[in-house]
């Protein structure tokens, strides 16, 4: 291949760790509160997007209408209840393959980034004990457009030392695969993006892929 893969950039959530019952239970508990429906299928829609464009997409529900300083603090509030969720995981939580794939590419010199838009990602990592495992971390927090932008794969990207051409993206979510082609990276699809057809390599899961395969 003209560009080989030198570094693979891993979103968090849904690729590295299940984080998705604990977002789900967060803004459930607040959608409650508020009286606003939610269920898993709005869920869905959640994945890869920041907190304040969930928060808009579970306001589209809603029967009043919140000002600014309504919504920072129901996010604020949403993200009270998640912090306290995340605060049990543990390596445990960690999805089938993700710690196999990170051994196997630092066994062959391939550096590893996370790329995720979350501003909980220092948390979620000391949790599952790899808050300094990565050779890079771009996150929700270094960021001021979130996927499908690429900003975070080329912050990624650019913190590895590495040119876009020669990274690998690795996401559950439509909106992360649209951002890792948008940056000029090509994209591993899992889980939910495992049908998305605009990935280039699609697996159900980590466990199911050698990630040489793909290399
Ligand atoms: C993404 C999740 O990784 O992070 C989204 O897939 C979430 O569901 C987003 O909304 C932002 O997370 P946080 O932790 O900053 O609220
Ligand atoms: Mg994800």
């Amino acid at each position: 291949m003209d560009h080989p893969v030198l570094g693979v950039i891993f979103d968090l959530d849904g690729v590295i760790v299940s984080t998705d019952n604990c977002h789900y239970l967060a803004w459930k508990k607040m959608a409650d509160e508020e009286g606003i429906p939610f269920d898993r299928t709005i869920n869905e829609r959640l994945r890869g997007v920041s907190r304040m464009e969930s928060l808009a997409i579970i306001l589209e529900k809603a029967e009043k209408t919140y000002t600014d300083a309504e919504k920072d603090a129901l996010a604020a509030r949403k993200n009270g209840y998640y912090v306290e969720l995340i605060g049990s995981l543990t390596p445990e939580d960690m999805l089938l393959g993700a710690m196999d794939t990170l051994r196997t590419l630092r066994e062959k010199g391939i550096k590893i980034a996370i790329g995720s838009s979350s501003r909980n990602t220092p948390i979620i990592l000391r949790q599952i004990g790899l808050d300094t495992y990565f050779d890079a971390v771009a996150d929700g927090n270094a960021i001021s457009r979130s996927k499908p932008d690429p900003e975070v794969f080329l912050l990624a990207a650019d913190l590895l030392g590495l040119a876009p051409e020669n990274c690998l993206v690795v996401e559950d979510a439509d909106a992360g695969v649209e951002a890792a082609l948008a940056g000029g990276m090509r994209v591993l699809g899992v889980g939910g993006a495992a049908k998305n057809p605009k990935a280039i390599f699609a697996a159900e899961s980590l466990a199911q892929l050698d990630i040489t395969t793909v290399l």
